[in-house]
């Protein structure tokens, strides 16, 4: 096992204060309808919590949304500038959709990693495949039918496919692959939004899910590979291209191999800090519950090097944290 350096060891407290304070920010919204609200809400509360944090951090995962005062792209410097030098993936509201409507599984996400451990995305969509850890190496394959990754995963878990249960993101897109599914004999989670949570929960035993599929967001991809980069399990994601555009985008970051497979480690790598925090509740987390002046948050704290998965339950008061700040400590 690698040894612990500063990035992983200080920072996973860090991390799980800047979800929490974003998590907060993007609840206020939750049902209201208003995504465009709840994403700059989200984005915001991220970009001020981590502008205040002790690193010399470059977002490569950054906000998608394209608001004139976006926050937290692609490039940026974040941090103070003194501190570790780190590579910021994130999601400060997964997703906008999510918490207008107040489904389940909404998060606020943020993974850090030393410079050059992200995979950098050029398109909007990944295609992917996870499975939960201790199972043998490429038990599944995103180039094998759906019926031939099930019977490989039964054989190595000793279950019969009808036990198995896989979560799929509820899309025109996933007809095909839902059917073959079905015909197979496994049973499906359709998920509305929130395929970081649907992946991770992949490897949680708890879950009840044996293998996420199916395409969604690439940048949720890569988020969902770090945290199964500290906590285990297995992941493949496939680049899906929507344009020229995106081809092109690929080429500038010297992505030659378009149809290429990306495991796990290919997509977050070295020494890995992932931490989310619930904003609706769901299969990973509880949300943020609000009450007379404090919140409650529920967070996961991951960690690579040493493989820690931390539960934390915040009871924070405003009152006594706009005091903390006035007084600059
Ligand atoms: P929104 O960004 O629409 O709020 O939803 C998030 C999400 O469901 C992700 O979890 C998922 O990866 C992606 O959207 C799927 O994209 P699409 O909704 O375009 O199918």
């Amino acid at each position: 096992m690698a040894e612990p350096t500063t990035v992983d060891r200080n920072l996973a407290m860090e991390a799980v204060r800047i979800t929490e304070a974003t998590a907060i920010a993007a609840a206020r919204f939750m049902g209201r309808g208003d995504e465009e609200a709840a994403d700059r809400a989200a984005a915001r509360a991220m970009h001020e919590a981590l502008s205040r944090l002790a690193i010399d951090g470059t977002i490569v995962i950054g906000h998608a949304g394209g608001a004139e005062d976006e926050h937290l792209f692609v490039g940026e410097r974040i941090g103070q500038g003194a501190g570790p030098e780190v590579a910021v993936a994130l999601l400060p509201l997964e997703g906008p959709t999510i918490i207008a409507k107040g489904e389940p599984n909404g998060l606020s996400v943020i993974a850090m990693a030393e410079n050059g451990g992200f995979l950098q995305i050029p398109s909007r969509y990944m295609e992917k495949l996870a499975v939960g850890p201790g199972l043998p190496e490429n038990v599944v394959d995103l180039d094998a039918e759906p019926a031939e990754n099930l019977t490989s995963l039964a054989r190595a878990t000793g279950a019969a496919i009808s036990d198995l249960v896989v979560c799929i993101l509820d899309r025109p897109r996933h007809h095909e692959l839902i059917a073959k599914i079905r015909e197979a004999g496994a049973r499906i989670m359709l998920i509305a939004d929130g395929d970081v949570a649907g992946v991770v929960a992949a490897t949680q035993a708890e879950s009840g899910i044996d293998a996420y599929m199916g395409v969604g967001g690439a940048a949720e991809g890569v988020l969902a590979a770090a945290a199964l980069g500290c906590i285990g399990g297995q992941m493949q994601g496939r680049l899906v291209f929507g344009g020229d555009d995106e081809k092109k985008r690929a080429a500038a970051l010297g992505i030659t191999e378009l149809g290429r497979k990306y495991s796990a480690p290919e997509m977050a790598q070295g020494d890995l800090t992932f931490a989310a925090t619930g904003v609706t509740g769901g299969a990973m987390l509880t949300g943020v519950r609000t009450f007379a002046g404090c919140a409650i948050t529920h967070s996961m704290v991951l960690r690579s090097t040493t493989g820690t998965l931390r539960y934390v339950e915040a009871h924070r008061n405003f009152a006594n944290e706009a005091r903390v700040q006035r007084a600059g400590a």
